[in-house]
């Protein structure tokens, strides 16, 4: 039997019922392949590696060594997230690393989209293999790997690749979610105790901001850009039917703008921000959801007082032609 291949009998998880079964089942499973040795994951905070986390935390414990790389282009409030959910609730054993300088300092001056995920994704690499290897006795990979990304190894995931380990470290994979479709990691994330804004994440590219930061990233603009992005995110998030991903851009352009001082008008540079919400299946194609004007106009309020941004914008382009990122 093909262990990538998902069996024709495997019943579709969609209650807390379905779920604990195959929590059980693989918590037995996981303690019969790990034994007493060590196990390490990147912990990104996405759904996929926590529901990895919080079940090898249940199966194994303390011979679980999570890694959460922070390198400086997650939304605002994830890193602290991570560490709260994880270290704080969940007892993990988690090593956070600050990274931000380091990706910064590399992407600096970089403008072209596939460069910058490269560097990224490469970056992203180098500071994982060298806490791997500040650690002993490891000799398991854990890894948020779910049905769809073995599906589909060849088509819009294609370019996010980015490269795996480097060879002396030669793990052995753990990959609890392999044969689970999204829908059903997330019923079984519930069941794990995980807190919503966790579980019903909208999808979010290992690039993060740096792909929404279009051009070349500076610091001053990925700021604007993390507090624009968390008032897209509160703001969208309580519509009643919240899109199936919402977020923010600001492109490397600048715009004129006009202040009063002292009832004087003064006119000045400053950034656009793009509110960007679509509705998708399989993101091969997206529609864009009506988002009630009340609701742009609460967000462009809040986000043009952030300093350096002087233009709120939204995007009502469809993929196709447009994709659902900007680079
Ligand atoms: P596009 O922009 O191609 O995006 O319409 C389709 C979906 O893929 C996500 N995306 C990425 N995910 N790394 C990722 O992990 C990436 O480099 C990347 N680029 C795009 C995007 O957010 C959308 O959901």
């Amino acid at each position: 039997m093909d262990p990538n291949k998902r069996p024709e009998t495997m019943e579709r998880i969609t209650t807390p019922e379905l779920a604990e079964a195959f929590i059980d089942e693989q918590i037995a499973a996981l303690r019969a392949q790990i034994g007493d040795k060590k196990v390490l994951l990147a912990l990104s905070g996405g759904v996929d590696s926590s529901v990895v986390a919080a079940l090898l935390i249940k199966a194994v414990g303390d011979q679980l060594v999570c890694v959460h790389v922070n390198h400086g282009l997650l939304r605002k409030g994830e890193p602290e997230q991570v560490i709260r959910v994880f270290r704080e609730e969940l007892g993990a054993n988690l090593i956070y690393v600050d990274a931000v300088d380091r990706f910064l300092d590399k992407l600096a001056g970089v403008s072209d989209p596939e460069q910058k995920r490269k560097i990224i994704g490469k970056e992203f690499i180098d500071v994982f293999a060298e806490e791997a290897k500040k650690l002993e006795n490891i000799e398991f990979l854990g890894q948020g790997t779910i049905y769809p990304d073995i599906l589909e190894s060849v088509g819009v995931k294609a370019h996010h690749n980015v490269g795996g380990l480097p060879e002396e470290l030669n793990f052995e994979l753990v990959e609890p979610v392999k044969l689970l479709y999204k829908d059903e990691v997330r019923v079984v994330g519930k069941a794990l105790g995980l807190p919503d804004s966790m579980v019903y994440r909208q999808p979010f590219p290992g690039p993060g901001l740096g792909v929404r930061c279009v051009g070349a990233i500076t610091r001053d603009r990925l700021e604007a850009l993390r507090e624009a992005d968390a008032i897209v995110r509160e703001e969208i998030g309580k519509l009643p039917e919240t899109p199936w991903q919402y977020f923010c851009v600001i492109p490397d352009f600048q715009s004129t703008g006009i202040k009063y001082v002292d009832g004087q008008g003064q006119r000045y540079m400053g950034w656009a921000a793009i509110i960007r919400a679509v509705n998708t299946v399989d993101a091969v194609t997206a529609t864009v959801p009506e988002i009630p004007f009340d609701v742009l106009c609460r967000m462009r309020d809040q986000i043009v007082k952030i300093p350096g941004i002087n233009r709120c914008l939204w995007d009502i382009s469809e993929k196709p032609v447009a994709t659902i990122e900007f680079e």
